[in-house]
């Protein structure tokens, strides 16, 4: 069968990372027998550049009609000033497609314990899945300024908060059974409602499942102190946002984390978790993981192709075992050679030690 995929490369690091991430989809599919059909369109700087606005209606009826969506990175200096920013075209597009549930998963390597600025023996056995509610909030509330002030907007429904708290009791199911929700209830009304849906829904509907709040400074805290004693972490979306650039310092470099966003109908739209990285674009340096573990994550949450994303899982993991990465994890290779060696070790039997950093077994429908 052939997937269509929906490319957008972005600005950056982000046509570098899409490519190896091209590499890595086309060379598993081969080994387990999905043929694909790229094709790429502008998003965020690129597009301005291009069409004037950092989502054009084109690039979004394309995601919409295509099975996937792999995207790079958007924004950089270049646009800083623009009328439009080019992150308001990937909110856009997650917007249109209903992408409301984030999920990024958070492992540490066994052979990058030592990268991590935490001792050892914090950091070895991490292994969490942050879902972020990703189309609500104040990212997506009115917005105004004048001279003096300025003012965002932060508002949820409790259909909105349902539904994410669903995608979490559903991941935590299949994983250790626990989940922490992660809110500012002494403060913030928005908050206050998270946390009563979330509970109700534990409740009602989850009981299997241990659920555990904490206010999202002494999260940020925690995430530091005992990173191993957190299974999934579900939160509202600035929260998410920036807990989860936090979390990824944990495995040592922000270059190796993917993500998947999800909705009900549309596709699903997966991306690695950096930005752009101006500083090190178009010099060939940028860390591949990220984006092939994004592949993989298409693989596995949008399409169903399971054999083919631990596939992918294993090579990231018998190439960081190899010392075959970019120097942000201590190698030195540049990006294209780390994606080759990524690439070249698909479908090549990996040793048990491996299984540790693949995300297999977490199948779930998430809504
Ligand atoms: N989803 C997205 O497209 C997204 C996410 C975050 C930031 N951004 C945008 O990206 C631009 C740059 O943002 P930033 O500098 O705050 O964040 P960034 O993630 O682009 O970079 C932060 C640091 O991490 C490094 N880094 C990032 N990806 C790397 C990789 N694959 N390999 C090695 N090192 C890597 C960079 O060199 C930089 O030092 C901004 O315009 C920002 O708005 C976009």
């Amino acid at each position: 069968m052939t997937h269509k995929i929906a490319l957008l490369p972005g600005d950056g690091v982000g046509p570098e990372v899409t490519d190896a991430a091209v590499a890595a989809l086309s060379r598993a599919g081969e080994l387990h027998n999905h043929s694909f059909e790229f094709e790429s369109y502008p998003v965020g700087g690129a597009a301005i550049d291009e069409c004037g606005e950092p989502a054009p209606d084109a690039t979004i009826d394309a995601c919409k009609a295509s099975d996937a969506v792999f995207l790079g990175a958007v924004g950089g200096p270049k646009w800083d000033n623009a009328p439009v920013r080019p992150e308001a075209g990937l909110l856009k597009i997650r917007k249109e497609l209903g992408l409301f549930a984030n999920l990024r998963p958070t492992q540490v390597h066994p052979d990058l314990v030592a990268q991590s600025p935490l001792r050892p023996e914090l950091v070895a056995g991490v292994d969490f899945l942050v879902i972020r509610e990703l189309t609500g909030g104040i990212y997506f509330g009115e917005k105004s300024r004048d001279k003096d002030s300025a003012t965002d907007v932060c508002t949820y429904s409790v259909e909105e908060v349902e539904r994410v708290a669903r995608v979490a009791f559903k991941a935590a199911k299949g994983r250790c059974r626990r989940v922490t929700s992660i809110d500012k209830a002494n403060v913030l009304e928005t908050s206050r409602l998270w946390r009563d849906v979330v509970v109700r829904i534990g409740r009602d509907e989850f009981p299997e499942i241990t659920l555990d709040h904490l206010l999202v400074d002494a999260a940020a805290m925690h995430l530091i102190q005992r990173p191993k004693s957190f299974d999934v972490i579900l939160t509202e979306n600035m929260f998410g946002d920036i807990l989860s650039d936090e979390a990824s310092v944990l495995t040592g470099s922000i270059g190796t984390m993917g993500s998947a966003s999800l909705g009900t109908s549309n596709p699903g739209l997966f991306e690695p978790i950096h930005g752009s990285a101006p500083d090190i674009a178009g010099q060939d340096k940028a860390n591949p993981i990220g984006a092939i573990a994004s592949a993989a994550m298409l693989l596995r949450h949008g399409l169903g192709a399971f054999d083919a994303a631990e596939a992918i899982d294993h090579a990231i993991s018998v190439a960081i075992t190899n010392g075959e990465t970019t120097p942000d994890l201590g190698g030195n290779l540049s990006g294209s050679e780390a994606a080759k060696a990524i690439v070249d070790l698909i479908g090549v039997t990996a040793s048990p030690h491996h299984l540790i950093t693949s995300e297999i077994s977490r199948r779930f429908e998430p809504a």
